[in-house]
């Protein structure tokens, strides 16, 4: 049921979180290495996020589409979740959650050429779906303009508004969707010791960003937008959630 990392040799021989971290150093992956160091801030955006719009996880099924460094599954366990999952297509990420004895997936969900969709078909029954900062929907808006993204989307097999039909049908009666899209990169960095947060991906114009096609998408499927949740939205990095409730 698990899915196996068998492309790195070395994972085989990993069987603790400490030996995975020690490899992510030597091997200087940032990537990981970074994500890891922001464990604390990102439970307190969980925490915040779900007490805020009262999602209870209690005896629920949850699922993190991108969950890099994964700290929401262990929030979501300590709040009760019965079982937590994750898609991702890092075989570090995957190999931690692994570790943490979650039910980890390592794919590509963005795309559905070689596969029956876009997520894992043993995927589904899920009552709580988080994803944040984990699809690229400046790519999505330019697939709706760009002929170079048409393609690479078309060859893929990826089309946002199917993505979206995708996840809602992995939830159960009641469940909910909490989707925030990853943003653009600028030039100048964005510093903001108050989140806390420096990064170089963030949006000038939110307004338009909020009217934008991906947006649209999402509305007409039936999301409401979500703004303001202390350390969890920032006005400009993440100005704006995309909220999903199933009728019950
Ligand atoms: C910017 S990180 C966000 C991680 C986490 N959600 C957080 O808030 O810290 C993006 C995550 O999505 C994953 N990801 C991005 N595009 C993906 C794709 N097309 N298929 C699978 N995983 C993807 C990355 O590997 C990474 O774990």
């Amino acid at each position: 049921m698990f899915t196996k990392i068998s492309y790195d040799p070395l994972f085989k021989l990993i069987n603790n979180e400490a030996d995975l971290v020690k490899l992510a150093k030597e091997r200087n992956f940032n990537y990981f290495n970074n994500y890891y160091s922001e464990r604390d801030h990102k439970r307190v955006s969980f925490r915040n996020a779900i007490s805020h719009l009262n999602i209870n996880l209690r005896g629920k099924v949850f699922l993190d589409i991108g969950p890099g460094t994964g700290d929401s599954l262990d929030v979501a366990k300590e709040m009760g979740a019965v079982r937590c999952m994750a898609v991702d297509m890092e075989p570090f990420f995957i190999k931690l959650l692994l570790l943490r004895g979650y039910q980890a997936y390592l794919k590509n969900y963005t795309t559905s050429r070689l596969t029956s969709g876009f997520f894992p078909a043993e995927v589904g029954g899920v009552d709580f779906i988080w994803s944040k900062g984990a699809l690229n929907c400046v790519d999505v808006n330019n697939g709706a303009k760009n002929i170079v993204r048409k393609s690479k989307d078309y060859i893929k097999g990826f089309d946002f508004n199917k993505w979206i039909i995708e996840m809602k049908s992995m939830l159960n009666p009641g469940g909910a969707i909490l989707f925030m899209p990853a943003v653009g990169r600028r030039k100048e960095k964005l510093i903001d010791k108050k989140y806390p947060l420096t990064t170089y991906y963030y949006v000038d114009d939110v307004e338009s960003w909020d009217r934008s096609f991906f947006s649209e998408i999402l509305i007409r499927n039936e999301f409401s937008l979500i703004k303001d949740i202390s350390k969890y939205n920032h006005p400009k990095a993440f100005p704006t959630a995309f909220l999903y409730r199933n009728e019950a």
